[in-house]
């Protein structure tokens, strides 16, 4: 069984379309063994209780430093054995030293087809850009932001009377899938050449 840690910091979507498909079998021979916050509050959390997870709120602000909060997190995922971490929604930058200790093992979603537009409002830019093609894409987490290695990418096209909530709906439909899909190729196994992943 892969060991999966879902990381979010809000609404949750992504991570409910992860916990759908692995209690659905389509992402198989694996198992969610933690939800953790940063944001007490966040519905995401609130719902992975009540779906019976291991739910843990590891609010940033309690903590002294970065370092001090990130030291809570990889005990907690050391104590639960955890194969890959998925950023779904965390709105908080990982690291260097956490990052590396989980090289290759963190993945994250982006509501853009990356490299372009990185960063936050990602929809909003892809509208004042004027791109007719806009997407979301899943991958590695590196040093970087929105930078690691690809893993999936999906597609939507710009409409003309979208503004950026429009899209970001569309692209949420996407990203669902793609996450989805990323999951299960990543506990199949890959290899990473320079930038390029290799699924099994
Ligand atoms: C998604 O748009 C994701 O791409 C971005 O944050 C949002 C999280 O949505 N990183 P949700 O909490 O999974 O519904």
């Amino acid at each position: 069984m892969t060991r999966l840690a879902v990381m979010l910091s809000g609404r949750g979507s992504n991570f409910l379309a992860i916990h759908d498909a692995v209690r659905s079998g389509r992402i198989p021979a694996a198992e969610i063994v933690a939800v953790i916050s940063n944001k007490p509050d966040a519905p995401g959390l609130s719902r992975g209780r009540e779906l019976g997870y291991d739910c843990c709120d590891v609010d940033h602000r309690q903590f002294a430093s970065r370092e001090e909060h990130e030291a809570e997190l990889l005990r907690l995922f050391g104590e639960r054995k955890v194969d890959f971490v998925l950023l779904a929604g965390y709105m908080r930058l990982l690291s260097p030293r956490f990052v590396n200790h989980f090289r290759h093992r963190i993945l994250n979603i982006h509501p853009s087809l990356l490299p372009a537009f990185p960063g936050v409002d990602a929809q909003a830019q892809a509208i004042a850009h004027g791109v007719k093609v806009a997407g979301c894409t899943v991958h590695l987490v590196d040093e970087s932001l929105d930078g690691g290695p690809i893993l999936v990418q999906r597609s939507v096209n710009v409409l003309d009377e979208d503004d950026s909530d429009s899209l970001a709906a569309r692209i949420l439909e996407e990203e669902h899938e793609a996450y989805v899909e990323a999951v299960r190729k990543v506990c199949g196994g890959f290899r990473v050449e320079g930038r390029r992943v290799f699924f099994d």
